[in-house]
């Protein structure tokens, strides 16, 4: 076994060690490229990540230098179509169910403790902003699901999950993950919402499926997007990948989506010092969160939370 993986690292070490170089005239190309067609900036560190990936799609279709690479992948059709194929690469598209319990705590104190179930069944639209393959979204939408059945109240649900990636996209459409995928989810959501598929793969079950829109969308189109208004906006580990200045045209952009006294909820430590005359920043112990102003502002708190 430790051999295997030994033998693994040294395989992946001389294929690194075997890159063509890249100038640094053509890296910066490189990076221009990315960051005009997708915002993401790549630091100097990256640059290893980026010349193994090129490289191994140049090897798949047989071409052999940076340049040729450039030129195809920037013009005409074939270009557009071979770019979309880079993107799925070049994106980082780590995940996991069930990620950030203190988000899920979150979105229960500040968010469903305060529905008024009195008035008609409240409706929560969500927006889960760079989605991965889906487990991000399937989560939530498991946890409000069991709050409400456990609270024995009903709710109309409705969630968008969004990302750049088409193979990220595909595999939440197709919402059949290996149990290795489930490790932090509770037994009682295993057997209440996913079902055995065979071959140690389980299927997201119908009902959270159907409430469910995946569609691919790039940040640098967030002006022009059709999503509409929503109560919870959620984008982790995902502005990590963009300058200051980029995360926060993305944000301001966010901000238009949501709807009064609706929340948009970061990863910790994403953006720093960001202002906007209709966002107030919640105060909840390790989660980054903004609320949205309305006529009647109420501060969410944390119970017990010291401000
Ligand atoms: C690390 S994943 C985060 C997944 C999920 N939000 C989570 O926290 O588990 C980052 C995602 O952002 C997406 N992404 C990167 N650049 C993007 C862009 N310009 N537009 C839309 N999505 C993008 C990637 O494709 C990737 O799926």
């Amino acid at each position: 076994m430790i051999y295997a993986q030994e033998k693994k690292v040294s395989q992946t070490l001389w294929q690194l060690n075997e890159l063509m170089p890249m100038s640094n005239t053509e890296y910066a190309l490189w990076l221009k490229l990315l960051e005009d067609r997708t915002g993401i900036t790549l630091p100097e560190l990256r640059k290893s990540f980026l010349l193994s990936k090129l490289s191994i799609r140049m090897q798949e279709l047989g071409i052999t230098d940076y340049k040729s690479y450039f030129a195809y992948v920037t013009h005409g059709k074939a270009g557009r179509v071979e770019w979309e194929i880079l993107v799925d690469r070049l994106t980082i598209h780590e995940t996991r169910f069930f990620r950030d319990a203190k988000t899920l705590s979150f979105i229960k104190h500040a968010y469903l403790e305060k529905l008024n179930f009195e008035q008609d069944n409240p409706s929560i639209h969500i927006w889960s902003v760079g989605c991965a393959t889906g487990e991000e979204p399937y989560s939530l939408m498991m946890y409000i699901d069991k709050y409400m059945a456990d609270k024995n109240e009903q709710c109309y649900l409705a969630v968008t999950a969004s990302d750049i990636s088409h193979d990220a996209l595909a595999v939440g459409k197709k919402a059949v993950y290996h149990q290795n995928r489930f490790t932090n989810v509770p037994e009682e959501y295993i057997n209440h919402y996913l079902e055995n598929v065979g071959k140690d793969h389980y299927l997201v079950n119908d009902s959270l499926r159907k409430r469910i829109c995946f569609n691919r969308l790039n940040f640098i189109n967030l002006d022009s997007s059709t999503v509409g208004k929503m109560d919870i906006i959620i984008c982790q580990n995902v502005l990590i990948y963009f300058k200051r200045e980029t995360r926060i045209q993305i944000l301001n952009q966010l901000v238009k989506h949501l709807l009064p006294g609706g929340v948009l909820i970061l990863g910790a430590g994403e953006i720093t010092g960001w202002q906007h005359p209709e966002i107030n920043a919640v105060k909840y112990n390790g989660v980054l969160a903004f609320q949205r102003v309305q006529s009647q502002l109420e501060c969410i708190q944390q119970p017990g939370y010291d401000a």
